[in-house]
């Protein structure tokens, strides 16, 4: 009896040892993946992207939105350095607000890589893995220039921009590429900004928020345009602010028959719908599986203490350091490229977007 009740303990003893041992291995080889909201179809995306291609290579995950508050994901992202994450992946709300809660991750030795949006002025952050935002707005202002045929006519066409939350560093990037391309036809008096508010500040949406840059266009359209003034585009750095143009023109009068020219970005499946019924003219496709495959190469350098392949190291620089970057390539797409570019690729299925 002695004897089957020492036998028990020893196999009890054994399998808590091993189960210990099993928990150690998956604790040390846990990653924290930190997204700001799930508001946003292209972060639920990202997120399930990450997890699923971070479990293949054989890490654990501790997946966190936080709903765009910035004090929630500074908590979510110190629990994970508490909970003995070995690598942060963050996609951060405010790019500048991370310094603190990164300054403990760089005290443990934890490698923090920016996802999408760079983290500002903080020297812990090892890598940045984004697509080519200068390249967005090019696409865009390109777009509006060829589509209005702004080398061959003489105009003047009318527009108004939209770009993003002051407080992420892509949003400088999407309104320089694009306003780089059109400012000489601005400068030229080919392109009207009838409002007269193009500058960042004034053209930013806080939070990226489709309500916030509905109301504004409302506000834009009663100050402008109820007098019948024709708008011919609208230059807009992502497909949530797209949408909210898209309501505010819908509801003073517009139709897909005399939409403006509106850009988007991400192909949200709302905006592709939108797209097809001709209510948003294009959207910045950014395959977020590219991006999540560059993010896993540069997590399992990480952990290997190893070097992660970076095709830029000059454009990002966080007031710290130039961080190393990996770009991967944005395309457009368009009620007329839209099957190669999202469904053959197999982003979506065409039932999506029925
Ligand atoms: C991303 C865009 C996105 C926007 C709003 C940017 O940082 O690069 O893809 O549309 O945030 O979430």
């Amino acid at each position: 009896m002695k004897k089957k009740f020492m036998s028990v303990l020893l196999a009890g003893a054994m399998l808590f040892s091993l189960a210990a041992g099993c928990a150690k291995k998956a604790d040390s080889k846990k990653i924290g993946v930190a997204m700001p909201t799930k508001d946003l179809q292209r972060w639920n995306q990202d997120g399930d992207n990450m997890k699923k291609k971070l479990e293949a290579a054989g890490f654990t995950v501790d997946l966190q939105y936080a709903s765009n508050d910035i004090p929630t994901q500074q908590n979510q992202i110190e629990n994970m350095i508490n909970g003995g994450c070995k690598v942060l992946v963050i996609a951060s709300i405010d790019g500048d607000s991370l310094g603190t809660v990164l300054a403990t991750a760089k005290e443990k030795n934890i490698p923090v890589i920016a996802y999408d949006r760079l983290i500002m002025n903080t020297d812990a952050v090892a890598y940045y893995a984004t697509f080519d935002n200068y390249k967005v707005g090019t696409i865009q202002g390109e777009y509006i220039r060829d589509q209005l045929k702004l080398d061959s006519t003489d105009g003047p066409y009318n527009i108004e921009v939209f770009t993003g939350d002051p407080g992420d560093n892509n949003a400088r990037f999407f309104y320089n590429g694009a306003v780089d391309v059109l400012k000489p036809y601005i400068e030229a008096g080919k392109l009207h900004v009838v409002s007269g508010k193009y500058d960042f500040e004034t053209a930013a949406t806080a939070s990226w928020s489709t309500e916030n840059a509905q109301t504004r266009m409302e506000a834009i359209i009663s100050g402008n345009y109820s007098d019948g003034t024709k708008l011919d585009a609208v230059l807009c750095s992502n497909d949530s602010t797209a949408l909210g143009v898209t309501n505010a023109l819908e509801a003073a009068g517009w139709t897909a028959e005399n939409m403006p020219i509106i850009t988007g970005q991400d192909c949200d499946i709302a905006n592709v719908k939108n797209m097809l019924a001709g209510k948003q003219s294009m959207s910045v496709f950014k395959d977020t599986r590219t991006l999540a495959d560059q993010v896993v190469e540069m997590v399992k350098a990480l952990m290997e203490g190893k070097t992660a392949p970076t095709n830029d190291n000059k454009t990002y620089d966080n007031g710290v350091k130039v961080v190393p970057s990996y770009l991967c390539t944005p395309v457009f797409a368009d009620a007329n490229n839209y099957k190669d570019i999202l469904i053959t690729s197999g982003y979506y299925k065409e039932s999506d977007l029925a």
